[in-house]
């Protein structure tokens, strides 16, 4: 089955939620509380996933990688001020290191240079290994900790810029 990347659809919001919430279960354990993780969590992603892309409030894009009925990936970016702000990247752990989140990745900064994005920049938990590592491969500054809100919990996260966004566009297709 081939690799599928396209904007995001109505019809998407169940698959990117399971998925959202699989990855997080594992990634944010140590973040948000066990209560939380178990079934609230889902409940809150469904919720946040309808509003991008049901109710879209603000201007941005949700981009999805598919191979045939399974989701493999997703990426989210809301375009503040003429800056795309990348707050979702997530592959499946069994399909990463085969070039989706670069692919996933650049196409949503092209779709959000077309949308009018200058800079952008893509938010990550503080504590994620190999951080420096990978804002350095795509030619970003990676800023300092900040405590952020996500889904009711703060969450400290560091944020990696672009000051122009054709520079992570070239970055992701090389
Ligand atoms: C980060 C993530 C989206 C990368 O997806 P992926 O499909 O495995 O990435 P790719 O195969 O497209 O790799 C792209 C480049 O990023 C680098 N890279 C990927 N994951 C990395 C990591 N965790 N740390 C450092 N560099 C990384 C790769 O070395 C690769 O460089 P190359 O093109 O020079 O070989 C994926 O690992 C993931 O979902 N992680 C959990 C969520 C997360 O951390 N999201 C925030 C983004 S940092």
């Amino acid at each position: 089955m081939p690799l599928e990347l396209r904007t995001a659809r109505v019809g998407d919001v169940a698959r990117i939620s399971q998925l959202h919430a699989d990855l997080w279960r594992v990634s944010h354990a140590g973040i948000f509380d066990a209560d939380f993780i178990e079934d609230p969590l889902e409940a809150a992603l469904i919720l946040h996933w309808q509003e991008q892309l049901r109710g879209r409030k603000r201007p941005g894009q949700v981009v999805v990688a598919v191979t045939g009925h399974q989701l493999e990936g997703f990426a989210h970016a809301a375009l503040v001020s003429g800056i795309a702000q990348i707050d979702h990247l997530e592959v499946r752990e069994k399909m990463r290191g085969r070039g989706i989140g670069r692919s996933l990745l650049g196409l949503l900064a092209q779709r959000m240079r077309q949308d009018g994005a200058r800079a952008a920049t893509l938010a990550v938990p503080a504590g994620r290994e190999g951080l420096p590592r990978f804002a350095k491969r795509f030619g970003g500054i990676l800023g300092p900790v900040v405590q952020r809100e996500r889904l009711g919990h703060a969450m400290p996260e560091r944020s990696i810029a672009w000051a122009d966004i054709t520079r992570l566009i070239a970055a992701c297709a090389n």
